[in-house]
This record gives C-alpha cells, sequence and structure tokens, in this order.
C-alpha cells in the first residue's frame, strides 16, 4: 500500500523517545508541499488541544530586504546564501537542548515578504518540533550542521508540472501578476529547486504525492509559506 498521511502521522509520534525533544525535517523544492504537511502534521498531533509539536519555517531565517540590498543579493532571494543558515542550526541546537523554557522562533510574513523575529513561541511541551525548507540536506557549510540537528528528514516529491503549477498560483495568491509569477517561478526558483533535487537522495523518508494531505485551512501568513 502506498505511504498514506496516517502512515506519517505514526512515524511523526514515534519520534520523541526516552522523555527527549525530537526535531523533525521536512525538504523538499519550491511548491512541493513542505509548508502544508508540516501544518497539517501539527495540527494533527495537538488535535485534542495538547501541544505536543511545533512548526518552525527555515523560512524564518530569510535574510531582510535591507541586508540582502547590502549583499546585492535581493534579486536571488530564496537561494542557499540569502538565508542565515548558522543561525537556523543554532535555533534547532537551542531546541534540542533548552526544552525547560519557551523558545522563540523567527516565522517568514509572505506579505511583507520579511522574516519575523520573536513570532512562535516553542513552549516546554511541545515534544516534537517539525521543521521544513528548501535546504536541510544540503551538504556544505551551515546546512551540514542543520541536518546533523534532526531526528529525521523526509523529502516531499511531487511531479514537476504539478510542482510549477502550485508554486505560480501561490505566488499570484500573494501578490504577483501572472507573468511575473511565472518568471520568479522559472527563473529564481528553478535555480533553487535544482539544487535541492539531488538532495532527496539524503532524505531518510520520500513522501509521495498519495501521503500528502491537501491545501490547509487558515493558514498562518507568519508561518512560512
Ligand atoms: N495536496 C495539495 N493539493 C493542492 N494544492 C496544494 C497541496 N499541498 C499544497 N498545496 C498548495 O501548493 C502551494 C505550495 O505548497 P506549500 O506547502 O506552500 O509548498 P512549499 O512549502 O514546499 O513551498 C500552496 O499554495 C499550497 O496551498
Ligand atoms: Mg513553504
Amino acid at each position: 500500500m502506498p505511504l498514506a498521511f496516517d502512515d506519517l502521522l505514526t512515524r511523526a509520534r514515534s519520534l520523541p523517545r526516552d522523555g527527549r525533544r525530537a526535531l523533525l525535517g521536512i525538504a523538499g523544492s519550491p511548491g512541493a508541499g513542505k509548508t502544508t504537511l508540516a501544518e497539517n502534521l501539527v495540527r494533527a498531533l495537538n488535535g485534542d488541544g495538547v501541544c505536543r509539536a511545533a512548526h518552525v519555517p527555515m523560512d524564518g531565517f530569510h535574510l531582510a530586504d535591507a541586508e540582502l540590498d547590502r549583499l546585492g543579493r535581493r534579486d536571488r532571494k530564496g537561494a542557499p546564501d540569502t538565508f542565515d543558515a548558522a543561525g537556523y542550526a543554532a535555533l534547532l541546537r537551542r531546541l534540542r537542548e533548552e526544552t525547560d523554557e519557551v523558545v522563540y522562533a523567527p516565522g517568514f510574513e509572505r506579505v511583507l515578504e520579511q522574516p519575523l523575529a520573536g513570532v512562535l513561541p516553542v513552549p516546554p511541551e511541545a515534544r516534537l518540533v517539525v521543521t521544513e525548507g528548501n535546504y536541510l540536506l544540503l551538504p556544505e557549510g551551515p546546512w551540514a550542521r542543520v541536518r546533523a540537528c534532526l531526528d529525521e528528514v523526509w523529502f516531499c516529491e511531487i511531479a514537476e508540472e504539478e510542482r510549477l503549477r502550485r508554486l505560480v498560483a501561490r505566488h499570484e495568491e500573494f501578490g504577483k501578476e501572472h507573468a511575473a509569477a511565472v518568471a520568479w517561478a522559472r527563473g529564481t526558483d528553478q535555480a533553487n529547486a535544482d539544487l535541492i533535487a539531488p538532495t532527496r537522495a539524503r532524505a531518510d523518508l520520500l513522501v509521495p504525492p498519495s501521503a500528502l494531505p491537501g491545501r490547509s485551512a487558515g493558514r498562518d501568513p507568519a508561518s512560512g509559506a
């Protein structure tokens, strides 16, 4: 039987062991469904009102536009070097070690297209942190430290045509004109997708489209998208 969402839920539930907090990573290309999967997992795990899981997006570590301008990298926003990867790795380490107090994570505000500090509290009772983003499996530089902080990393698989369709639709939803949305998806996003695709070989689990939930209701604009 193909993997289903319930199988993912069972596997995610089994990760925190011996009272220790576990960190689950979800990787994949832009538009593959990482954020939607993370939101749905966390919602299902916390369904009865008890906080067992928290969603911490890599997108919160986007460098601010002011810094991208200074670096001359604004037009490549979303590339690996436009994130504070070392800061992300340091937060993941804190989330692992500091389980007796609230740890605040930054989010990414999709309308402003800017990171937003202190918007995602991870309470001590969250035994599982679900983090997701493009570059969790990149072997280079500080990204290798990110992988080392994670118990497992899953990779969202999706047909390229469908991924592009969803990506363009999402850019339009957040304010881009159709032509600009297509250009960004086929240009900047595609260069990033080409870096990410080979990292699927390093994943602990490949998540097929059949296991991915549909669009989530009530997306939180600061939780990353
Ligand atoms: N199973 C699905 N069916 C249809 N649309 C989906 C599905 N999963 C995600 N989407 C939509 O596709 C777009 C990309 O998904 P998202 O989770 O934001 O991907 P990622 O975080 O990997 O970039 C979003 O607009 C999302 O609402
Ligand atoms: Mg996302």
